[in-house]
Parts: structure tokens; sequence; C-alpha cells
């Protein structure tokens, strides 16, 4: 399984660092084949030691350059970083990355070997017209994107249980999973309210390769016990 930490615009480069002496202790009993990533806010990013792997939440698709307020490829390397997220919601629908910047940023961090956790999830209007509306609404977010690159994972967070204390339904993730996994044969993980109460159901659905979680990774203890769950 994959246990991956969102943090979003959370924790300082000192709390990241406490969190991080907090939660290597505890990942001393984690299952070998489990997987543990780390995604700090950009100005935590540092070279880390440990049983799990540090990502960027986001940056520009570029070296360096005159790009007020981003940071890039070179910005990354400072501390090996080689995972990125990309194509979170919140990205998308607050920053208003458009599915064109989505996949411009895909296709520079693929050229330079970025493992990429792709993120794509569906609003609540959509999700109440069906099944079928969700899957075509989600294989959309696939266009300009190489889905056999082999350092892609794959994110599923409808974006109405983000944040919002109320996951997807396990028939609800299993559905959207089973489907996706039809088109895109990648590692898929689950985010949306995952949290320590309900993560044994959703990492026993069939389809389910891991987590991608948010509020509940934010204090090392909650995110341990997911990953020791
Ligand atoms: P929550 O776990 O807070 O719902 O956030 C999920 C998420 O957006 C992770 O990227």
């Amino acid at each position: 399984m994959i246990f991956a930490a969102n943090f979003k615009m959370n924790h300082t480069r000192k709390s990241t660092h406490e969190y991080i002496e907090a939660l290597n202790e505890k990942l001393l009993a984690k299952h070998p084949d489990d997987k543990v990533y780390i995604f700090p806010p950009s100005t935590a990013l540092d070279g880390y030691e440990g049983n799990f792997t540090i990502g960027a939440q986001n940056a520009y698709p570029a070296k360096n350059g005159a790009y007020t307020g981003e940071i890039g490829l070179e910005q990354l390397e400072e501390f090996d970083i080689g995972t990125i997220l990309i194509g979170h919601s919140e990205r998308r629908e607050l920053l208003g990355e458009s599915q064109e910047k989505v996949a411009r940023k895909f296709s520079f961090f693929k050229e330079h070997g970025f493992e990429i956790i792709y993120c794509i999830g569906e609003p609540l209007h959509i999700r109440e017209e069906g099944d079928e509306e969700v899957i075509e609404y989600l294989l959309a977010q696939f266009e300009g994107i190489d889905t056999s690159y082999e350092k892609l994972i794959v994110a599923y967070e409808p974006i109405w249980a983000i944040g919002t204390g109320r996951s997807a339904t396990t028939e609800e993730i299993s559905t959207t999973h089973e489907a996706l996994k039809r088109t895109v044969q990648k590692p898929l993980l689950y985010g949306g309210s995952a949290k320590p109460a309900n993560i044994k159901e959703i990492i026993s659905i069939r389809g389910v390769d891991g987590v991608l979680v948010g509020s509940a990774s934010l204090d090392a203890e909650s995110f341990s016990k997911m990953v020791l769950s």
C-alpha cells in the first residue's frame, strides 16, 4: 500500500522537521512493502532522511527563470526531490490550472524522470449525475497525459469528499476505481477524508492501492496510525 501525506499550506519548516522526527520513530514498525510519501509546503523541503519519500506539492515546469513566486526544477534538485503532485483539484479550481497547463507540467516533469502522483476528481454536481458521467469527467482529466508513463501513480480524489469529513462510500470508491483501472493500469490511490477511523475499510477495497491524505496526515500520530493500520 501507498500512504501519502499532503500537507497543503500547513506546517512550517520547523514543525515539518518535528513531524518527521516523530514519524520516523513510528515508521520503524511499518510493513516493508508499504510506501510512505510526504508532501510538505515548498518552504519546508529539505534533505530529510528516513523510510519515506519527500515530494513537492507543485512546481513550475522550468528549470529556473522569470516566474515570480514559483519554484522550479533547480530548487527541487537542491533537495534531491524526484516526486511531485500534479493536477490536484485545489490547483485546478483555486489556482486556475487548466488541463492544458496541468498536461504541460506533467510532460516537463516526466521528461525529467520524476515520479508523478497525478490527481483527478469530480465536483459534486457531476457525482450527482451518475457513474457514467463521473467516469467521463475523470477520463477527460487524462487529456494530454501519458498514462503509460512508468513512474505514474494516479490519485482519485472526489472534490466533494476533500476536507469535508465525508469520504466517498465503499461502493463509490470501488465502482470508480474499477472503471478507471480499465483505462489506466497504474497504482491508484483514493483521497478525500481518509482518516484513522475509515482507513482499514478504504484500503481493503479492491482497486485501491493506497491513500492520499490531507487533514488526517497533519498530525504524525494520526498519519502513522493510518500507515500502521
Ligand atoms: P482531506 O484528507 O483533508 O480530505 O484532503 C484530501 C486531499 O486533498 C489530499 O490531497
